[in-house]
């Protein structure tokens, strides 16, 4: 069903695959976004990609008169139905260091969000979530029943924010949440001109080996070999950033058709190990990717991933492409922006 959405943090690496999927869903888009973790060209990649203006507001989600801006521009096509929330910080580690500013950021944007939608009389809302809730998994494949924990300042955010948005389903009448648990978000669109593009070192695997392969890098060091896992080292569900985007649009049709809230996991239900991904991406790029194994990462787990049932049945949703495809795709956006959005 056609509507305007609102996309905070729009010009960020999910947020912008899933704007391209919202326009071929045949939906209306207004983003706003403060570029402090994105580059304005993603705005030009997406028109040229797109074949369109990207309607967008520069501003920051804890200012209600960005916020109000978004809304105006949204009023130009009936007013928005939805709003999908990407805008927060997201690097664990520096989470640890800077608690503040992320409960701040992450939680007080996702407050000043939900005031916005109410002066607005937006009801519908997709959350983005991450599999970080589930701290250290207690059973394999992991459901949504599973206990959550957050073992860490950024997964507290994301446990509470979701707490914060069950408290309001049941005050605020009609006001209903997809929250989705992301796993692992890897890979780029198929064109290979948006992708991830982490500022400095890259904490997350795939943009890291990425780098090794077009040889800027060494080789990837692999946080421990000593898990209690196949290979010994650690273990994750990634997931094509293009089936993350598509998750999302099923996400927004499941609230405009059933007057219900949910909360699913998105990913694919298989696990890869680190020295599995930089195999397949060995693969996909025919360069060496050489490792070197070094401690623990202090705060990962051994596994971690996705019983994806859930989205299925609700969603009529699941994740298309494998890792061989994850890697390729990657590849291209490597190559072709070998310096990221700023090449
Ligand atoms: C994956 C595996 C590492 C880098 C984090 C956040 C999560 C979400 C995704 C925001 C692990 C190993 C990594 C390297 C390595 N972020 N690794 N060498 O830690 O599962 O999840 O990013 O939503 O919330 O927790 O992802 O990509 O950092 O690590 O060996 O240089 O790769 O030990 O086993 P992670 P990751």
């Amino acid at each position: 069903m056609a509507s305007c959405v609102i996309l905070t943090g729009a010009t960020g690496y999910i947020a912008s695959h899933t704007w391209l999927a919202l326009w071929a869903a045949g939906h209306e888009v207004v983003g706003i976004d403060n570029f402090s973790n994105s580059s304005p060209k993603v705005l030009e990649r997406l028109a040229q990609l797109g074949g369109r203006t990207p309607r967008f507001v520069q501003g920051d989600v804890r200012q209600q008169a960005d916020l109000a801006r978004a809304f105006e521009m949204a009023q130009s096509h009936g007013g928005a139905s939805a709003v999908v929330h990407f805008a927060a910080f997201k690097a664990v580690g520096e989470s640890v260091e800077q608690p503040a500013r992320y409960y701040e950021n992450n939680l007080g944007g996702l407050m000043s969000v939900c005031l916005a939608m109410q002066m607005h009389g937006c009801r519908h809302l997709v959350f983005s979530s991450s599999a970080t809730v589930y701290g250290d998994p207690q059973s394999l494949p992991i459901r949504e029943d599973a206990p959550v924990t957050a073992t860490n300042p950024y997964g507290q955010t994301k446990l509470r924010g979701e707490q914060l948005l069950q408290d309001l389903t049941q005050s605020v009448p009609g006001f209903r949440v997809a929250c989705l648990r992301y796993f692992n978000p890897v890979g780029a669109h198929e064109s290979g001109d948006i992708g991830e593009d982490p500022r400095g070192t890259p904490n997350n695997l795939m943009p890291y080996v990425a780098q090794v392969a077009i040889g800027r890098r060494p080789h990837l060091n692999v946080f421990g070999q000593d898990y209690p896992t196949p290979d010994g080292t650690g273990v994750r569900d990634y997931i094509h950033v293009c089936d993350l985007a598509d998750g999302h649009v099923a996400a927004l049709d499941h609230l405009a058709q059933h007057d219900q809230s949910l909360t699913v996991n998105l990913g694919t239900g298989r696990g890869y190990s680190v020295v599995e991904v930089a195999q397949a991406y060995e693969r996909a790029s025919g360069r060496k990717v050489p490792l070197v194994f070094v401690p623990r990462r202090p705060g990962d787990v051994a596994s971690c991933y996705a019983d994806p049932a859930m989205a299925e049945q609700l969603l009529g949703w699941k994740a298309r492409r494998d890792l061989d495809a994850m890697c390729a795709d990657s590849w291209r956006w490597q190559q072709k922006n070998p310096q990221g959005f700023e090449s």
